[in-house]
């Protein structure tokens, strides 16, 4: 078992058919850059408590240097005996330094708090760029709400047509979930900064090495509290994997209005030939792949979610071989929403809206029937009665085959007498958004307050 972790209490080497199932080189390879940092930490921690000379931890910086180099250019990866990538890098730190030097950096730590440390490193990293893409998906739809500050959406509860309100205001009502990932990303920060390293296997080290230092050169904000904790916890993981499923999710809603927009039947929007795709053999299709496959792929992100917290539940502290099994999932979402949220944004911020046929159909669906239940309790009917007249005037309408602002006075005033001529003021699509200005509401003097209030929770996030 040359240049293996571990081998001497073993009479024989590993069978081949636990090698196969114990490697994780073919995915924990993308911690080499973290793991290598983590040695540089180490080996000054290891240099401040005597454990180096000087030039010892001088030459075992540049032996790191040198591994790091090789990493980065594709000269050293892993071999089939390697098991992971803490003993691949072991091994080639050993190859540039000898055994006598390269030997040494093993002291006081473990795969264990080594591991639990790298993949809070690898997630800060991406969630910088996460939060990154998720602000310009954000700032796209604040864009498209922009530039259609007055259109008019037909409003659905249960798909069906319910009240008009702003196409602005419903493209910020995508925003703020996004606004929540960007500020729960934040928060998770604040709880994964903390470094395990130090912890040894579980029970701490007898050497005396400092830990705050090892989490400083890391840029991690503290040792973590508790050896076994932070050997054996993944919440942070776990959280980490919410955050992404829930992403996913916030994705997939909007995913699927734009695919029912998209449609012959909706015909409010228009996607972007760079941000469509064709038929095999449909020439005049042109689908909206980027939404389906956000709305798919979420499918993905939950499962990756749930598999992890399935893997950590009854798990006894402390580390123990099935915490490999945290990293396939947790790299996936990652690598998901880094090639779900740019397409994304570029498809948003593409997206051309006929506002002429939302505007057209708004009113449809007797959308203002409410509208002329609130006039009522303005003039004093109470809401009761209200409810029942509008009501009784919808169902006069569609008896007619009308909508409700074509109601002559005749028949307004034969369903109720307190259904005079003026109730028409409220009939209008715009008029009924206007008149919704109380705090969240869709009137557009609200709604551009709200932009405001967005971009600014955005920016501070
Ligand atoms: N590769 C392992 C992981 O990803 C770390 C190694 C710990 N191995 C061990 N036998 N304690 O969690």
């Amino acid at each position: 078992n040359e240049g293996a972790l571990w081998g001497a209490r073993f009479a024989t080497g590993p069978s081949p058919e636990l090698v196969e199932l114990s490697r994780s080189t073919h995915f924990d390879w993308i911690l080499a850059p973290y793991d290598i940092a983590g040695s540089h930490a180490h080996a000054t921690a290891l240099a401040a408590a005597g454990y180096l000379e000087p030039d010892e931890a001088q030459r075992m910086h540049d032996g790191l240097d040198a591994v790091a180099r090789r990493v980065a250019d594709g000269t050293l990866l892993p071999v089939p005996t390697d098991e992971d990538v803490h003993g691949a890098l072991e091994q080639a730190l050993i190859a540039e330094l000898g055994p006598e030097l390269g030997g040494r950096l093993r002291a006081g730590r473990s795969r264990n708090d080594q591991i639990a440390t790298l993949v809070r490193m690898y997630l800060i990293d991406h969630a910088r760029v996460i939060a990154r893409d998720l602000l310009r998906v954000i700032d796209a739809l604040v864009a498209q709400a922009e530039a259609h500050p007055e259109a008019i959406l037909p409003g659905r509860t249960h798909l069906q047509h319910a009240q008009p309100v702003l196409l602005a205001h419903h493209l910020q009502a995508h925003a703020w979930p996004l606004v929540r990932e960007l500020e729960r990303l934040v928060d998770w920060r604040r709880r994964a900064g903390v470094s395990p390293y130090g912890g040894g296997a579980l029970a701490g080290s007898t050497l005396g090495l400092d830990p705050a230092l090892v989490a400083t050169e890391l840029g991690l904000d503290r040792p973590a509290e508790n050896s076994l904790d932070g050997t054996a916890a993944r919440d942070v993981v776990a959280e980490f994997a919410f955050i992404a499923a829930m992403t996913g999710v916030d994705l997939s809603r909007l995913s699927e209005e734009i695919i029912l927009w998209n449609t012959r039947e909706f015909g409010f929007v228009t996607l972007d030939d760079g941000y469509s795709t064709g038929s095999s053999i449909m020439p005049q299709k042109k689908n909206p792949d980027i939404a389906e496959l956000a709305r798919g792929k979420s499918g993905r992100l939950i499962g990756n979610l749930s598999g992890l917290l399935a893997t950590l539940k009854g798990l006894p502290l402390a580390y123990n071989r099935d915490l490999q099994e945290d990293k396939e999932p947790v790299f996936d979402s990652v690598q998901t929403l880094e090639v779900v949220l740019p397409a994304f944004a570029g498809m948003i911020a593409t997206l051309r809206f006929d506002t002429e046929r939302m505007a057209e159909l708004a009113p449809q669906g007797f959308s203002l029937a409410t509208d002329v239940a609130e006039w009522l309790v303005k003039q004093r009917v109470p809401f009761r009665d209200a409810h029942e007249i509008s009501g009784a005037l919808v169902r006069a309408c569609e008896e007619q085959g009308i909508g409700l602002e074509e109601a002559s006075d005749e028949l307004l005033r034969s369903v109720s007498e307190h259904l005079v001529p003026a109730v028409r003021e409220v009939l209008t699509i715009e008029g009924s958004v206007a008149s919704r200005s109380g705090v969240g509401g869709t009137a557009p003097v609200r709604v551009a307050e709200q932009r405001a209030e967005l971009v600014a929770r955005a920016q501070a996030a």
